[in-house]
């Protein structure tokens, strides 16, 4: 009895065995997972969609498509002509962004780094809230890349590099919008910045001076509203404000906001959702690597961050926007005067920063 049943496994374990062998294809689908190495303890846990885990392989098909101008019409521009890495990936100083045309678009070009954690919204009026969506907006934009997605599809088709790339990282010959969209948000997703000097002095690692120690209070500090009359020289009034908005570890919010900028035309996140209220309003950049950004602004405006840093000390218009929606804009306004020590601290502080690692990784640099 016991021995049949021994023969009864054998035997099904042999069927099993020369199945399995059969049906092994020559080489397997198999990918190998992206890890990240930055310094887990400055960011915010890793956040990535469930349907899109990175892979080597993807992150390394999203880079070549990112730097490739394949993408654009007349394959003169490619999504690293507006977002350079050396600039902490915004365009090379230029307010507003020039497409393949020679057309000059409305706003300026924005920073690519720790977007896993703003999945929810992406370019100044966050109309697009999936990144794999957004990342096809510049490529059909006809002030951008003026291109059609049926010929990205068709050049990429007809080439065989792209052809194997693609297979290797979606196992698929058979290339489509949505996977354009899932290779190019691996590589943005993969662009990490977490090694400024802020960091290391969080970590210990480094120490402020104390001319950068006294911009990060400046910058942490609230703005008082005081009703005496104004004293520049008050020494208890150096609440810059700055954290209400550009806040915790990623140095921004995920909020619509207005900074109180005079003579805004362009009415922002109110021509998304049609909301009255978020007229004028924008996405809260981040400030990290703020020092690589300029010109600042959604439209490029001020060209230094001594500009930015007086903007917010003098010249805030409620024009356009409600400035006295939390956190209060007049308080900092009317109450905050910086002597030109402490603006040049809180400039200083700023630029702390800039995480020269990032900027400089051969990881997110031109692949080809
Ligand atoms: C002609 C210049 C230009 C090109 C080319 C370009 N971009 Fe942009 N990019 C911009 C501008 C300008 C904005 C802001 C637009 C807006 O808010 O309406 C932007 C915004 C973005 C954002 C939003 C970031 C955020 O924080 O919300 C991402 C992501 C992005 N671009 C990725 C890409 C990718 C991927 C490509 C290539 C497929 C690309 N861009 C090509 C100029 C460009
Ligand atoms: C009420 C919220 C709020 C506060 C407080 C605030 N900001 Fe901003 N900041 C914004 C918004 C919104 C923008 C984008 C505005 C636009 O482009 O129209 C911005 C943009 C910036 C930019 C430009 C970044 C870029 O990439 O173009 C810098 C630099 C900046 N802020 C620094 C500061 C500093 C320094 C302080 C403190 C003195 C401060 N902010 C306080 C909301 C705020």
């Amino acid at each position: 009895m016991k021995k049949t049943l021994v023969y009864i496994v054998l035997a099904t374990l042999a069927v099993a065995c020369s199945d399995v062998v059969n049906e092994v294809p020559d080489t397997p689908f198999s990918t190998t997972p992206y890890t990240f190495n930055f310094n887990k303890s400055v960011l915010p846990p890793v956040n990535i969609p469930v349907d899109n885990a990175l892979t080597v392989e993807g992150v390394q098909l999203g880079r070549m498509l990112f730097y490739d101008p394949i993408l654009s019409a007349d394959s003169s521009q490619s999504c690293a002509s507006c977002h350079n890495q050396k600039n902490a990936f915004t365009d090379n100083g230029l307010a507003r962004s020039t497409g393949i045309n020679g057309t000059i678009g409305q706003r300026n070009s924005m920073p690519i780094f720790n977007l896993m954690w703003h999945l929810d919204g992406f370019f100044w009026d966050g109309r697009s809230d999936i990144l794999r969506h957004q990342a096809i907006e510049p490529i059909i934009d006809q002030t951008e890349m003026n291109e059609t997605i049926g010929n990205v599809m068709a050049k990429l088709s007809n080439s065989s590099r792209y052809s194997l790339a693609f297979s290797k990282a979606f196992d698929t010959e058979s290339i489509d919008k949505e996977l354009i969209g899932k290779a190019l948000e691996q590589f943005m997703l993969s662009v990490v910045s977490a090694n400024s000097k802020f960091d290391r002095v969080q970590l210990q690692l480094e120490e402020f001076t104390i001319q950068e120690r006294t911009g990060q209070v400046i910058y942490n500090e609230e703005a008082i509203t005081i009703n005496e009359e104004r004293d520049p020289n008050n020494p208890e009034n150096i609440g810059g404000d700055c954290f209400h908005c550009h806040g915790n570890s990623l140095f921004m919010t995920r909020e619509y906001m207005t900074n109180g900028l005079p003579n805004v035309t362009d009415i922002g996140r109110g021509g998304v959702n049609g909301n009255a209220r978020d007229n004028y309003k924008f996405k809260t950049p981040s400030l990290r690597n703020v020092e690589k950004t300029a010109p600042y602004m959604h439209d490029g405006r001020f060209n230094t961050l001594e500009e930015v840093v007086q903007h917010y000390l003098s010249d805030m218009s409620d024009a356009t926007a409600d400035l006295s929606e939390e956190p209060n804009m007049h308080a900092l306004r009317d109450s905050v005067y910086l002597s030109e020590e402490h603006k040049a601290a809180l400039v200083a502080f700023l630029k702390t920063l800039t995480d020269d690692e990032f900027l400089d990784n051969p990881a997110y640099d031109n692949p080809f």
